[in-house]
């Protein structure tokens, strides 16, 4: 597997939960699995186990490779290159890229295939990950085409994001070492530029992405950005396939960043973590703030996941009876506002910007609700933590948040959550509304929360499927023909 993210090593946001925890889950069915990154700064031992040196376009890198068991029969390999890697964030300071991101990634699929190609027993599969990991199939089919270790090796390619398109200057090709044959619509090229994204989608075996129905969206003008026709083209190799949640990691009934566990029967416990949410952020713990519904935020702070909706609404949502947490990080004009709101009325609205693991966890605890309101939704994992947090879910029909959550329905109680279809504030508000009145009536409420703590998103189910799906990239692999339907 080759990827920009995993956890426990780097996260940025969902990548790196599913990178972290697929293998885990693949481990589970019998499969060995080897995991591939960068070394980024930070406290990363580990036992070196190769050093190679890597060229690319007449620059040689010198490259360590640092082995990290991650479960048995899974390890990560960091790929360590401090000049390209030892730096202060993953992609880029602020919104400003590395410049330099086309050879850090090709750096990234240039070491994990030297890494595979060692000895000749190499991977059945390599499986990428975004448009960081692309190339990685782009050499597999071209550099590596006759590498021993590697020749019959199958490509598959996973769509978390189709916003993220890794679009660079065409001047990049010599200097990737790519050559300009593979500059054209079939190849990686994309409106006058090259993409890593196109790169994995054109030289995959298998095109897989986070949801079904996300899957669909992209082949539509809608939610394609551009590329619904070259999905489309692919679109008998396109499958969705819902990422799942790590239950070891993300479970009230033993999370350590919670002041005390609950589950499904002793959900009157989840109180000590609301407690404890309102004081983290400075909520005033008043009979009236501890009575009302608490809407809570995890989330990367940029259009997709509905800011711009939520700043229409910003003054109205002071006047709902509802307390507000956000913890997120991103565009500095929705930190403005949101520090804004909270500035305004503090016994309300309480807010933290930056990466804090555990303050996410609390938040999943602590929340009664939980907020998303994305404009496009390829998974989503956070909706499938709160269903499992007991707190309750209002989000966008949209993407893996449709396929994970059920309406919650009136007339007989039931559903898991609360969504809406249009991408409107009036439909945001509406759909919060309901769950916000719902919550004064404590039976049908509870009853609404263990609906969903019942869901089970384990990784084992999906894992399952991705197998499969490799076993189908196998066979077309060894037909020799990318295009066959599967
Ligand atoms: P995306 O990958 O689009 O950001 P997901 O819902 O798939 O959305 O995953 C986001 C992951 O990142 C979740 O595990 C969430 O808890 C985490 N996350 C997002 N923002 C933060 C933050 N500011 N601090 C801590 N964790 C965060
Ligand atoms: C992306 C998507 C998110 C998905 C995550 C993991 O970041 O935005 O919806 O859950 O990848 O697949």
């Amino acid at each position: 597997m080759v990827t920009s993210e995993a956890v426990p090593f780097a996260k940025t946001g969902g990548l790196g939960d599913v990178a972290g925890a697929l293998p885990l889950a693949l481990a589970r069915l019998g499969h060995d699995v080897t995991v591939v990154l960068p070394r980024y700064r930070g406290p990363q031992a580990g036992t070196l186990v190769e050093r190679l040196p890597i060229t690319i376009a007449g620059r040689t890198f010198d490259v360590a490779f640092v082995e990290h068991a991650m479960a048995d029969r899974v390890r990560a390999i960091l790929v360590d290159c401090p000049e390209l890697y030892d730096r202060p964030e993953l992609y880029g300071i602020g919104n400003s890229d590395y410049p330099d991101n086309p050879v850090r990634f090709a750096l990234l699929a240039r070491a994990a295939l030297e890494f595979g190609a060692r000895g000749d027993q190499g991977p059945d599969v390599v499986h990428a990950h975004d448009w960081q990991a692309g190339l990685a199939l782009v050499y597999l089919k071209t550099l590596f085409k006759d590498r021993s270790g590697l020749s019959g090796a199958a490509g598959v390619f996973t769509i978390h994001n189709l916003s993220y398109q890794g679009l660079f200057p065409p001047g990049w090709m010599p200097a990737l070492d790519l050559g300009w044959e593979l500059f054209g619509i079939e190849g990686i090229e994309y409106w006058g530029k090259m993409s890593l994204l196109k790169g994995g989608i054109n030289f995959s075996e298998i095109i897989t992405t986070v949801s079904p129905r996300y899957a669909k969206e992209i082949q539509t003008p809608e939610f394609g950005f551009g590329f619904d026709g070259i999905l489309k083209r692919r679109g008998k190799q396109l499958c969705g396939i819902l990422n799942g949640i790590d239950v070891a990691v993300w479970n009230p009934e033993h999370d350590p960043y919670l002041p005390e566990p609950y589950g499904p029967n002793t959900l009157a416990a989840k109180d000590a973590s609301r407690r404890a949410l309102l004081d983290t952020l400075g909520l005033p713990l008043t009979p009236e703030v501890l009575a009302r519904p608490i809407v809570g935020m995890v989330s990367r702070m940029v259009v997709q996941k509905g800011f711009d909706l939520l700043a229409d609404l910003a003054d109205e949502l002071l006047t709902l009876d509802a307390t507000f947490v956000l913890l997120g990080s991103g565009e500095a004009r929705y930190q403005t506002l949101w520090q804004g709101l909270s500035d305004r009325a503090p016994d309300r609205v309480g807010v933290r910007f930056g990466f804090d693991e555990p303050l996410a966890h609390l938040i999943e605890g602590g929340a009664d609700i939980f907020l998303m309101p994305s404009r496009f939704e390829p998974c989503g994992l956070n909706q499938m933590y709160s269903l499992k947090y007991g707190t309750v879910p209002v989000v966008r029909a949209v993407g893996g948040l449709d396929d994970t959550i059920d309406n919650w329905n009136p007339r007989t109680n039931s559903g898991t959550g609360f969504k809406f279809r249009d991408y409107t504030p009036e439909a945001l508000r509406s759909s919060l509304e309901k769950a916000l009145a719902l919550f004064r009536k404590p039976k049908s409420w509870r009853a609404v929360q263990r609906a969903g703590m019942a869901k089970d998103h384990s990784w084992d189910a999906s894992a399952a499927e991705y197998v499969s799906v490799y076993e189908k990239a196998i066979t077309l692999r060894r037909m020799g023909n990318r295009t066959a339907s599967v």
